[in-house]
Order: structure tokens, then sequence, then C-alpha cells
């Protein structure tokens, strides 16, 4: 069938998802596997908030709150921000999309960097708007220097982009941004009314680097919009939950567009609940960055080069074709993410998990890789 959908669309590629256990135990022929591939918290959702859900399941005959005004209410203490600061979306990959959505005319621009998250494509791709990626660093961080110089050149031609992206810390190779490098930027582009800047913090709870600043400092800037999702430290990635924070006549406008009931019933609740929840938000915290500590002394060890990362995931070198190396790797029961759409050819990443999956998965990265 030759569906007459639009010709600018004909050519996008869906997503690719990391692998599920389900998709891959036929094809190995075995029952278990660790599945370290998507940056998920490697722990059920906190006790607090299964409680909760249990407590809501009844009421999903209503629809559910279409400003979502008790998570709002809690997520704009827990990020310190006024609460008309905040919106919520169906994770933050909704809100990376209506960002796109509400600036962008086709063929307007979106700048960020190569290797830097992959929705900033897709969601460019399907809203018809033109992505520009700057080079990175030679250690696979993101470079501001090359934003900044394209910025300028592209302002000096009268065609500046219309958003930024600067996901820090960035997935999927795990550097961050320091303060010395991320505040002269945002203070020089960051109040410019042609111009989006949005810094995506999705993994920012993770960081322990004492240099990192956090994008909350930059919100005096009209133009700076901050991302944040729920997906990582607070473990509800299959809720799908996640918060845009910027200037509030930039979020009524966000409101227009989204869909009225973009954050469903459950998400709200848990949502709330896990926000308000602090010692299970440091114990997962804990747990990532003394895993993520010891995976990278063991790749030190097993002297695999690996990106210091300070997120909850590793970017690494494998120094052959990564898609040999996962085949071999899924044979003895793991599950990492190769990095092909991203232009990754030898790399892949693995998510932290708790102590028994990364005992497991270093047996199976000696035996494959040494
Ligand atoms: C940098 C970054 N931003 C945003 C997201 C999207 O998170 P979600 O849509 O689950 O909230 C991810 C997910 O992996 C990510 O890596």
């Amino acid at each position: 069938m030759n569906y007459r959908v639009s010709n600018s669309l004909k050519s996008l590629k869906a997503y690719q998802p990391g692998q599920s256990e389900k998709d891959v135990k036929e094809k190995y022929n075995r029952d278990f596997f660790v599945k370290l591939a998507s940056n998920e918290s490697p722990l059920k959702p906190f006790d607090s908030v299964i409680l909760a859900l249990k407590e809501n399941i009844e009421s999903l005959n209503i629809y559910p709150d279409p400003s979502a005004r008790g998570l709002i209410k809690v997520a704009s203490k827990y990020y310190s921000v006024p609460e008309d600061s905040i919106l919520a979306g169906n994770g933050s990959n909704e809100l990376i999309d209506l960002i796109i959505r509400l600036f962008c005319e086709p063929n307007d621009s979106v700048l960020t960097s190569k290797g830097a998250f992959i929705a900033y494509k897709v969601c460019s791709g399907s809203n018809r708007a033109k992505l520009i990626e700057v080079p990175l660093n030679e250690n696979y961080s993101l470079s501001l220097k090359e934003y900044d110089k394209t910025l300028t050149q592209l302002d000096q031609q009268n065609e500046l982009p219309k958003i930024v992206f600067i996901p820090n810390p960035n997935n999927p190779t795990g550097s961050y941004i320091s303060k010395e490098e991320l505040k002269p930027f945002v203070e020089k582009w960051g109040d410019r009314e042609d111009l989006i800047l949005i810094i995506d913090e999705a993994y920012n709870e993770f960081v322990s680097a004492s240099d990192f600043c956090e994008g909350s400092e930059f919100l005096k800037f009209k133009n700076v919009v901050l991302l944040k999702t729920m997906s990582k430290v607070f473990g509800l990635a299959g809720l799908r939950l996640g918060f845009m924070i910027a200037d509030p006549n930039l979020l009524s406008l966000v409101h227009r567009i989204r869909n009225p009931f973009n954050v469903n019933t459950l998400a709200q609740v848990a949502g709330a609940c896990a926000l308000n929840d602090t010692e299970s938000i440091e114990n997962i915290k804990k747990l990532i960055i003394s895993g993520r500590e010891d995976l990278e002394s063991f790749f030190k060890d097993i002297k695999i080069e690996y990106t210091p990362s300070q997120a909850n995931f590793v970017f690494f070198d494998t120094k052959k074709d990564a898609l040999i190396v996962h085949d071999k790797l899924l044979s003895e029961g793991l599950i990492l993410r190769p990095l092909i759409p991203y232009g990754f050819k030898s790399h892949l990443r693995i998510t932290i998990g708790d102590v028994e999956q990364m005992s497991f998965a270093k047996d199976v990265l000696k035996k494959v890789l040494v």
C-alpha cells in the first residue's frame, strides 16, 4: 500500500529502543538475561509509590486533572521554582517534541551537538525542522566553543536556529559541561529574544563533579528552559513523566498546544509521591554513583577505554565492530546498547544496575572483551 504520507516525513526512521529480555530470549535460547540497555533505574518503584498507586487504581474511570495541580505543587517545592514556572509532560520526550512544534516552521533549524540525545533529531525531523549538529570534542564531551562558533556564524547570516539543545550530562557519552564553560555561554545567548536555550537535565541527580552547575542558576534568563525527567532516579520510566521549567509566559504557550490530559492519573500520583520520598531518592543516587565508580575502575583494570561519566551509564570503546561485540554479550546473557544511530560504530553504552547485575555484567564483559 502506497500511503500518501507527507513527502517531508517519508525518510524518517523510527526510534530504536533498547532490546528487552522478551526480544532476545527466543533468539539466543536462554532464560536469563541482565538488561542494562536503556538507562532505567535498576530498582522497582519506591514502596511509598507502589502504595499510592494501589490506593488510586480504582479512580481510573475518571479523567486525570488536566493541569496536574497536585503534582505541580510538589514539583515546584522539589525544584524550588514557582508553580507557574513548571509544566508536566508525558515524559520529557513529549516536551522536546512540543517545544520544537511550538517554535519551528518547516525548515527552521534546531542546533545541538553530534552524539547528543537522539530525541532532538527524531523530534526535529517529525516537526519538519532542520537539525544542525556541531562537532564533539575529541574526548566525546560536548563543545560549547563549537556551539558558540556556529551560533555566531549563523547569527551573522541572519539564520539563527530557533532552539538550542544542551544535554547536561549528555546521553550517550555521559560527559558533562562545567560551570566555567556553561555560565559565559548562557550569559551570551540566554537572553536573546530570538533563541530558546534548552538545558536537558535528565541525569543531573547522578552528578558528583564539584564544578557542575545546575541549570536553575540561569532561570533569570527568559529564554532558558530546563527539562527534567522522572524516568531515571525516581524509577518511573514506565509511567512517562517529565517537567519543563521556564518563564510562565513561555509555558502558557506550550499549554496551548499540549494534549489536555497528557499526564495520566497514575503518573500524577506516583510523581508527587516519589518527589516527596527523600530517603529513597538518596538511596538510589548512592547505589548508582558507587556502581559507576566501581565500573570505571573495572574498565581501567581491564584496559577498556571509557568516557568518565556523570550519569547512570558509561560509554566505552570496544575498539571492534560494536555490533559483533554486542551479539557476543547477548549470547552470554547481557543486553547493552549499541549506538549506531548516533554514528558510534565501536562504542557501547552500559547502564548502571544493582550490585548483582553489575557483578554479572563485569564477568561477561571480562569474558568477551579481554
Ligand atoms: C538526555 C535525555 N533527555 C530526555 C530523555 C527522555 O526521558 P523521558 O522521556 O523518559 O522523560 C532521556 C531519556 O533517556 C535522555 O537521555
